[in-house]
């Protein structure tokens, strides 16, 4: 299977120009760690509202208008497509000034870009989806879109970490998916604190002790270079061959849709290619280069 085989969906275009954004509304903020916040906002034009579609796994450009442009995936879920969230973490100029929006701000949008995760490929099969920090954003948009056609897929693993309990985002999904009975949900932080009762230790460590069956499996994987980096030798010690695990990439990307050069990993463009690949692509990068 070659994730990067999907075609790239249909794009959404303002008055026909790649570049030019869709002015869209913040209609709810959610603070979810001290420097990251989710933004559920939806598109004023009424028409691109109701016909607007994306794919779990596909991102999109945020632009603050007057300072610039961030790229980001979307968090919410295409089976819950009645608006659009996004997980923005407080790094640079742009997310600052995104954090400093509040409800009724207007943004852009332009998108969805690149492809998404393979849903054919993943029905039937048992999910293993490995999470840190803010990686779990992508993820969430595809455990929601399994969760919302449960029957077509056979077990689910979640192993989702952060730093510190302050540092988990989605904490009021992690409490349902806790209490979803058909899930087998594992929170785990580096390092806890007084009130920490739950479970401490790494997410590659973790996943070594769950153990999940690699037979008729596929881990989807998404959190820091360095957590993927030790995510993949443990599924591949617990079986999972390269082409049974898959991950998404945010590299260095600007314009989105493979003009400036910018997002390439080895001869693949993030962006174009991606930003969801099998680790049979990309393993050769993986120590070098993410
Ligand atoms: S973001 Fe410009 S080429 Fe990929």
């Amino acid at each position: 299977m070659a994730v990067s085989d999907i075609s790239h969906r249909k794009r959404f275009l303002a008055n026909g120009n790649v570049y030019l954004p869709h002015i869209a509304t913040i209609e709810k903020i959610i603070e979810e760690t001290p420097t990251v916040r989710t933004f559920h906002f939806n598109f004023k034009d009424e028409k691109l509202k109701k016909e607007f579609t994306f794919e779990a796994g596909q991102f999109g450009e945020l632009s603050v208008f007057g300072i610039g442009e961030t790229t980001l995936c979307v968090s919410s879920s295409p089976t819950r497509s009645d608006y659009l969230e996004c997980a923005i973490n407080r790094v640079g100029k742009v997310t600052n000034a995104l954090h400093r929006l509040g409800v009724g701000a207007e943004i852009g949008f332009r998108g969805p870009y690149g492809n998404s995760f393979p849903l054919d490929f993943l029905q039937g099969k048992n999910l293993v989806f490995a999470g840190g920090g803010i990686g779990l954003a992508p993820l969430r948009s595809l455990i929601w879109n399994v969760l919302d056609n449960r029957d077509k897929y056979e077990k689910v693993d979640i192993i989702y970490g952060a730093r510190s309990p302050a540092d988990l985002c989605f904490k009021y999904d992690l409490d349902e998916w806790e209490k979803n009975k058909t899930v087998n949900m594992v929170t785990t932080v580096d390092k806890g604190d007084e009130s920490w009762t739950g479970k401490v230790g790494f997410v590659p460590a973790v996943l070594g002790e769950v153990a999940p069956s690699a037979k008729n499996a596929v881990a989807i994987v998404c959190g820091p270079p360095v957590m993927i980096r030790f995510t993949f030798p443990v599924l591949e010690k617990l079986g999972f061959t390269p082409e049974q695990m898959i991950t998404t990439l945010e590299k260095r990307m600007k314009c989105g849709i493979g003009k400036c050069g910018r997002c390439n990993i080895g001869n693949l463009y993030v962006c174009r290619d991606g930003p969801v690949f099998t680790y049979a692509q990309i393993k050769g990068f993986v120590s070098s280069e993410y």
